[in-house]
């Protein structure tokens, strides 16, 4: 049984899939050897020797970290052929169980690939929200440190400080800070600020957050009405709301947003592009040098100005940082996370005899995450959508 680690090769990826520490946990599951690609886990801050003292073989590339490979662990989806640069995908040996945030859902050509390359892909952002599943929860785990990255960015781009500062040269007032959807990312994102010495306010049409907003000392500022009193799914997700609630929930941020040093905007809607939060007018009634942090941006953001990957100034002088991939900004973190994440997987579904995962089809969890079985395309969302 051998397990590959490879080098990310997408862009702005500075993750790794395994560290040093989850290496050592991997090999005495009794994983025969674990490979991992020369300068994998560089971009995170651990060096091939920190790998090799933990027993990993340190391959020189995809091809020697993937060969006979049963188990292959990435942070994103392998490269295809079509995609340019190396062929990942080619690489797997058949058979291999591959866990990753594969991000199927939108490009199903994709699952479709595994299921012809034979590969068992698991992808690990579809896992269900159950208490069973949260030390495994890649969402969570990468969006707290999004949150937490997010404010200190915004902090540091904000050109006043976020405590009240009293000087016998004067005082400068606590920074403003707004943030916008508090789940993981956003109640992250108010703890900080709020240590940081900010005034905190937030938003979110969940009625659970509402109270999570004021436990944190933050207070809430939103549009409430029957239908927001039913915006939770049952898997804790917000819900697709009606254009009416949209609007009336923009009325109460237009009247708050002009005040605010600092506004963090977290929204997703699960399967869908990023709720437009903030419009053009709203970031035009900022002051020059407030800040915009726009941590939804891969999704393609939750203001309208944000340019994706982008850091801009606007002709108010309001900052806006659209930057992709939060957690990879905060890349040891966020790998020694996503790394336990999956060690985690492995150790729940890990068979003591066989020396091997056992994914029963019908666990929950296995349910969730598996795109392709047996050379098929067997996930729910993807079936019922072909
Ligand atoms: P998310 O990343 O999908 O969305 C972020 C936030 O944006 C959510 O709080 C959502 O309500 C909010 N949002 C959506 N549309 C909005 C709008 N128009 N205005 C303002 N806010 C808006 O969600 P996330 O952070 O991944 O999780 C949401 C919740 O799921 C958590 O707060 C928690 O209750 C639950 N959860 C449960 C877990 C479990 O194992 N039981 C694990 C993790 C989360």
């Amino acid at each position: 049984m051998r397990l590959a680690v490879l080098k990310e090769r997408r862009p702005v990826e500075t993750r790794v899939a395994a560290t040093p520490e989850t290496v050592k946990k991997l090999l005495a599951l009794g994983i025969t050897a674990v490979a991992v690609e020369a300068g994998a886990g560089l971009a995170s801050g651990f060096t091939d020797a920190a790998y090799a003292g933990a027993g990993a073989e340190i391959a020189p590339d995809a091809a020697a970290a993937l060969a006979g490979a049963a188990i292959v662990l990435k942070v994103r989806a392998p490269l295809a052929a079509d995609e340019g640069g190396l062929d990942e995908l080619s690489l797997i040996p058949r058979g291999a169980l591959l866990l990753g945030v594969l991000e199927t859902v939108g490009s199903p050509g994709r699952a479709k690939a595994y299921a012809e390359a034979g590969i068992e892909a698991a992808s690990l952002e579809l896992l269900p929200r159950i208490t069973r599943a949260q030390s495994m929860d890649i969402l969570s785990s990468q969006a707290n440190l999004a949150g937490y990255r997010a404010v200190l960015e915004g902090a540091v781009a904000f050109d006043k400080g976020f405590p009240m500062l009293m000087t016998a040269a004067g005082t400068i007032p606590a920074a403003n800070v707004f943030v916008m959807g508090a789940g993981v990312a956003g109640l992250q994102a108010i703890a900080t600020a709020r240590r940081l010495g900010g005034r905190v306010s937030a938003t979110d049409v969940r009625p659970a957050a509402k109270e999570e907003i004021k436990s944190l000392g933050a207070s809430f500022v939103g549009y409430e009405d029957e239908e927001s009193k039913a915006a939770q799914t049952a898997g804790g997700y917000a819900k697709q709301l009606s254009a009416d609630f949209y609007a009336r929930q923009a009325e109460v941020v237009a009247a708050h947003i002009g005040k605010q040093d600092v506004v963090v905007t977290t929204a997703l809607v699960q399967g869908r592009r990023a709720p437009t939060l903030l419009t053009a007018a709203m970031v035009g009634s900022m002051k020059a040098g407030s800040v915009v942090v726009d941590i939804a941006a891969d999704a393609g953001g939750n203001c309208a100005l944000t340019v994706p990957g982008e850091a801009i100034v606007t002709g108010n002088g309001v900052t806006i940082l659209g930057y992709r991939n939060w957690p990879g900004r905060i890349p040891g973190a966020a790998s020694a996370l996503y790394a336990r994440n999956l060690l985690t997987f492995l150790t729940t579904f890990w068979d003591k005899d066989a020396k091997a995962p056992m994914l029963p089809e019908d666990d929950d969890i296995v349910r969730g995450v598996m795109l392709t079985r047996g050379g098929a395309v067997v996930h729910p969302l993807l079936t019922q959508a072909a």
